[in-house]
């Protein structure tokens, strides 16, 4: 059985999602979430969903000693970032190389980079006058939402949506595929 960790820093609405896809699965399961911030719902969702969690400080996860001993101990096999927003240190990119995954609520290259996250990435798109938004699912390689994308799934955006809208439909996509891509990309990996 593979042991997968999920980052978290908000909702953790993905979390849920992937952790309930994975319950019945003999592949792999959701064995530990990480929050950065102690008041992230994401740790509701974990007791509800009977996962274990731990939250860690900016200072901890940059200095990452323990958490990767913290990882090592769970036998986490592949770590997923699911709403995170911490840059990932080059020491925990080195101990799970090729083996952290990130999602992107828009089409990268565009609306990335430092500071694009959230509302702030569905309220670029909709100021761009783009037609269309999506998902990005990559690897981390050090830099904010830079790496090799595996997957990308789009929908429509109309003249008329806000960035609300857009949010929803990009929420509608990240619950469709981000399990099964995490999947799958754990089975390139056997
Ligand atoms: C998602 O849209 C994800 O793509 C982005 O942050 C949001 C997190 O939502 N990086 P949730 O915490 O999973 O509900």
């Amino acid at each position: 059985m593979k042991n997968i960790a999920i980052f978290a820093s908000g909702s953790g609405s993905n979390a849920e999602n992937i952790a309930n896809y994975f319950a019945h699965s003999e592949y792999a399961q959701v064995s530990l979430i990480v929050a950065n911030n102690p008041q992230a719902f994401v740790l509701e969702r974990a007791k509800r969903l009977n996962v274990e969690a731990i939250t860690i400080t900016k200072n901890e996860f940059m200095a990452c000693d323990a958490l990767i001993e913290e990882l090592a101990k769970r036998d986490i096999d592949f770590i997923v970032l699911a709403g995170f927003l911490l840059l990932v240190p080059q020491k925990l990119i080195d101990a799970y190389p090729g083996r952290i995954v990130n999602i992107h609520p828009a089409l990268l290259p565009k609306h990335g980079g430092k500071g694009m996250y959230g509302d702030r990435v569905h309220e670029s798109v909709v100021a761009a006058g783009d037609t269309e938004s999506g998902i990005t699912i990559h690897l981390i390689d050090g830099d904010y939402d830079k790496g090799t994308t595996f997957f990308q799934a789009t929908c429509p955006v109309l003249p008329t949506d806000t960035p609300h809208d857009v949010a929803e439909k990009v929420h509608a996509l990240e619950y469709k595929h981000f399990p099964r891509v995490i999947e799958e990309i754990m089975h390139s990996l056997d």
